[in-house]
């Protein structure tokens, strides 16, 4: 968290940023939304966030969503869904990048929702999405499944909405490559 860039005009909130540091919200199992355009630094700060909770002895697991629900229908398939969905249920948060970068279909919400709901006031949530949350309820095929989805992980979400450019713009090309961090990517077998 010490090396968030703080510049005006992307909107981070110092005041907001420095009491999710505390990792009160993860302890009040609360999630964490993060919106804003491409570049602007979501997964970034999500990783700061999930950083911090794992300096504070928190279990943390990230996933880029579209990957995790594609693992989690092919886990339909050879028995391993409710394994997988437990092993999510345990992690005290859970990251997960770049929602709604394509549309969620009915069969990934049913599986979202199980997810969602299995982790609700148990377990926290960080979401990224370059859409703003006003549009995410369109961007899924069944409303219904839509409407439990999203109130389940709305509620109690504390909302960075960031704006401005990129922030690869402003790096040197070489500093664009893929940022190694302590929470990595997890992969299912
Ligand atoms: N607050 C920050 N302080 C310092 N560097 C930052 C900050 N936010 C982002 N960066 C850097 O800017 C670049 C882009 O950030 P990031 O990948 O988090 O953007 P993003 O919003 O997730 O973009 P996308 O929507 O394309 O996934 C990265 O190289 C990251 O290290
Ligand atoms: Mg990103």
């Amino acid at each position: 968290m010490a090396d968030l860039d703080h510049r005006r005009g992307r909107n981070l909130d110092r005041l907001l940023m420095a009491s999710l540091a505390t990792c009160d919200w993860v302890r009040k199992h609360h999630n964490v939304i993060i919106t804003g355009p491409t570049g602007v630094g979501k997964s970034f700060v999500a990783c700061a966030l999930a950083h911090k909770a794992c300096m504070e002895g928190f279990t943390v697991r990230y996933h880029r969503l579209h990957r995790l629900l594609e693992d989690l229908q092919l886990a339909h398939g050879d028995g391993r869904f409710l394994k997988l969905l437990k092993q999510l249920t345990r992690f005290h948060l859970l990251v997960l990048d770049d929602w709604g970068l394509s549309r969620i279909n009915a069969l990934h919400q049913r599986d979202l929702l199980e997810l969602i709901d299995d982790r609700y006031q148990k377990g926290s949530i960080v979401v990224t999405s370059q859409m703003p949350v006003s549009v995410w309820h369109e961007g899924m095929e069944d409303p219904t499944l839509a409407d439990a989805i999203l109130d389940r992980l709305i509620h109690n979400a504390h909302h960075i909405a960031l704006k401005g450019e990129s922030m690869r713009q402003r790096l040197p090309k070489w500093q664009n490559l893929p940022e190694k961090t302590s929470v990595t990517e997890a992969r299912q077998p």
